[in-house]
């Protein structure tokens, strides 16, 4: 059903990309190709298609719990939602750029989305969120323990997943890259509604949460493909980078997106009294009058309505909202960099595409 509707809706894309592009033609008198029109997710999607795919068959079958049918209940519901897929397709789109012919990236690539979605089970509870891929939680539509627990059951079918592929230093990436995921959660813990976190902490707090994944999803591409240790890491810095601006915009989102984009609510890092780069920032320049604002609403807890509206006004006083996307474009120039070291390939011109457009997904 899940490779169905992913068929469903590609089909749908391409044949909306060949009105579009006729449209362009007709207007142009002058031919044009396609894919100089889709965005790069659906680029990568449409190239890696098999695989795809193949990853998402893999995910349908060991969601699956013949035991525990609140397993598979909890799952369906959330996989099933969609979800970019932009971690597996990391994985796959490694692998193959490094010249891979094996069966196991598509183990890797479902090891990843398993532990991605397994850590969204554990924010939404930590983060008390009622909306994600745009259907309520899980917390939500049935409890806390169940998500902590279906998010244990897909955390330990990621490690079943990951062993098939045999192979000693994939399982060693992806599992320091779950302690590490784990670290960062922890982290944000203490930092938020602590005004005193500056962008050092909040750095290491993304690098951990999200770009841990995202570069172990590269580098496991890499490395099962047997490429070569400075191509390993160089994909290796591209995820780390590309993490750390994806991260860094869905902050940016949560105060300037619309949900009905985003599947998330907005306004809830500040509701949550997450001190995320836009807050630091205006914190960092406030005068005493706004510090005594944030002191009582981040700090002490202390919220009112109008205040989201309040942080939002002191946010563009300090143009930290257009601070943030700066982070962001450089960010993801870096990621763009990092990808030197590798030969010229066509999913090379997808990954370097994708970098830019995680940022333009802001505007
Ligand atoms: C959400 O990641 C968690 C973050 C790191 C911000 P995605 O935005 O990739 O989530 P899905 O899988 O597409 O829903
Ligand atoms: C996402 O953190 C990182 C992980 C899931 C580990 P956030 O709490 O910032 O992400 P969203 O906004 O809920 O997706
Ligand atoms: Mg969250
Ligand atoms: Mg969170």
């Amino acid at each position: 059903m899940i490779v169905g509707s992913v068929l469903r809706k590609s089909s749908f894309i391409s044949w909306m990309y060949g009105q579009f592009g006729l449209l362009v033609e007709w207007a142009s008198g002058k031919p044009m190709d396609a894919s100089a029109i889709a965005k790069p997710h659906d680029r990568l999607a449409g190239y890696l298609a098999a695989d795809l795919e193949a990853v998402n068959s893999l995910i349908r079958t060991k969601m699956a719990s013949e035991h525990a049918p609140r397993i598979p209940e909890v799952t369906q519901h959330l996989v099933e939602a969609g979800g970019k897929r932009l971690r597996p397709m990391l994985t796959l789109a490694a692998a193959r750029m490094c010249g891979y012919d094996g069966p196991f990236h598509v183990h890797l690539a479902a090891t990843v989305e398993f532990i991605h979605t397994a850590t969204l089970l554990h924010d939404d509870v930590v983060d008390e969120s009622a909306q994600r891929r745009g259907r309520p939680t899980a917390n939500l539509l049935w409890d806390n323990k169940s998500s902590v627990l279906v998010g244990d059951y897909l955390f330990s079918r990621s490690f079943q997943l990951m062993t098939e592929t045999g192979n000693m230093d994939v399982l060693r990436i992806l599992s320091d890259a779950s302690a590490t995921i784990a670290e960062g959660e922890v982290l944000q813990l203490t930092a938020a509604t602590n005004l005193a976190t500056d962008e050092a902490v909040y750095m290491q707090v993304i690098r951990g949460k999200t770009a841990a994944l995202f570069s172990a999803a590269t580098e496991v591409g890499g490395v099962i493909a047997g490429a070569e240790a400075a191509r390993v890491r160089a994909l290796f810095d591209y995820g780390d980078a590309l993490g750390i601006a994806f991260q860094i915009v869905d902050d940016l989102l949560d105060y300037q997106g619309q949900s009905t984009a985003t599947g998330k609510n907005v306004g809830d890092d500040f509701r949550e009294r997450k001190l995320t780069l836009p807050l630091i920032r205006a914190v960092s320049l406030a005068d005493a009058e706004e510090r005594a604002f944030w002191s009582r609403t981040i700090e002490r807890g202390k919220q009112e309505d109008g205040d989201l509206d309040q942080a939002l006004s002191l946010l563009a006083k300090h143009d930290a909202l257009t601070y943030t996307k700066d982070a962001a474009i450089c960010w993801a120039h870096k990621a763009k960099a990092a990808l030197a070291p590798l030969p010229d390939h066509d999913l090379k011109h997808m990954l370097l595409d994708l970098a830019d457009y995680v940022v333009e997904r802001i505007s």
